[in-house]
């Protein structure tokens, strides 16, 4: 008989086998767990990217890009959105579109009104109409703030 132990019945080498597969699965479940708890750190340090808006509105820029009485015109659904910070400060949105035949419409800051090229319509700063041939209102679309981004959400 031969004084090595992995040539008796293999019963040494066997346990040793055994142990080593054990020794590893031990380790895999411990470094999982691990990982598994490094998940909330990482989610905080590194937060999911906000949705994108395109299902709901559009960004129109940052907050401090509207000063009070600016305007900046912005594409949802491939149409002019006209926003407004009217005096006072609040944000408005409309449709850009004049009600009497469609010419896009433009924030005056001198006159603190919204005026169509075309043929003269005026609007006040709430989308009422002041003068000339539009037959209604000029279409209001909700704002909201998201942080520093001003939003214009589909009416
Ligand atoms: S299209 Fe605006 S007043 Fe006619």
């Amino acid at each position: 008989m031969s004084d090595d132990p992995t040539s008796r019945s293999g019963a040494p080498e066997a346990k040793l086998g055994r142990r080593s597969l054990l020794d590893l699965a031990l380790t895999a479940t411990a470094g999982g767990v691990g990982a598994m708890a490094m998940i909330p750190a990482l989610r905080f340090a590194s937060p999911p990217p906000r949705p994108p808006l395109g299902a709901t509105g559009v960004v129109a820029g940052r907050r401090d890009e509207f000063p009070e009485r600016s305007a900046k015109v912005v594409t949802l659904d491939g149409e002019p959105v006209l926003v407004v910070a009217v005096p006072g400060g609040d944000l408005r949105a409309f449709s850009a579109r004049c009600t009497h035949l469609g010419c896009i419409v433009a924030y005056s800051a001198e006159r603190e009104q919204i005026e169509c090229p075309c043929h003269g319509g005026r609007f006040a700063a709430d989308g009422r109409v002041l003068a000339g041939p539009p037959p209604s209102p000029l279409r209001e679309l909700p704002v909201v703030l998201r942080g520093n981004e001003v939003l214009v959400v589909r009416g």
